[in-house]
């Protein structure tokens, strides 16, 4: 691990993620935003791996697409729907699933991701994960209705039944200006 995968909360999902999934791997990010978790879901994997990525805005599927063409990816398939609806799509045990929740960063503030389909998705991804794998969700609260998710979603996760999850919580608690939150499951 090097400094920079400690400095923030969306390095270090990749940092714990990556730890876990390997080449030929099931993963899935269901916040595509600007494709960035996408790509290095897709290269982590690699070729005989394969991505599912979740968006419900035109421009997130624009700019992961190009984003992938420039790294010339091929692994990934980018789906136009909420993440909630996951199950649509898949039905084959994942390996592991990154969140990153808020508004797309450089584009419109006002839409951002909702508890209530947010807690859907993450619950559907707990069945579909497999032994040993792993979901991240990095909480960004700082908008409107930010708050409300971020107290909602630690709820939902602290009382996962810890027979079944390890639940971590990853806070920068010296930081002022609402530091994002990281919450990491792995399944028993
Ligand atoms: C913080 S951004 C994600 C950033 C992204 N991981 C990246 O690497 O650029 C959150 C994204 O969640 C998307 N979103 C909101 N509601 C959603 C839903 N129900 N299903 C899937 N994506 C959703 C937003 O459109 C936005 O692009």
């Amino acid at each position: 691990m090097d400094v920079k995968s400690l400095k923030r909360a969306t390095e270090l999902a990749k940092f714990f993620i990556g730890t876990i999934i390997k080449e030929g791997d099931l993963v899935v990010d269901a916040t595509m935003g600007n494709g960035n978790d996408t790509l290095f879901l897709a290269q982590t994997v690699g070729k005989e791996g394969s991505v599912i990525s979740f968006d419900i805005q035109d421009l997130a599927i624009l700019n992961t697409k190009k984003l992938l063409d420039k790294n010339n990816i091929n692994n990934s398939k980018l789906i136009q729907d909420g993440h909630e609806n996951i199950d649509r799509y898949i039905s084959n045990e994942i390996c592991g699933a990154m969140f990153n929740l808020g508004y797309l960063p450089k584009g419109d503030r006002n839409i951002v991701t909702k508890p209530e389909t947010t807690i859907v998705a993450i619950d559907k991804c707990l069945k579909l994960l497999k032994r040993n794998g792993i979901i991240t969700i990095v909480i960004y609260y700082g908008h409107l209705g930010g708050e409300d998710e971020k107290e909602k979603i630690i709820h939902y996760v602290e009382k996962l039944d810890e027979n079944k999850f390890h639940v971590l919580k990853v806070d920068y608690i010296n930081q002022t200006k609402e530091p994002p939150i990281l919450i990491t499951i792995i399944k028993k």
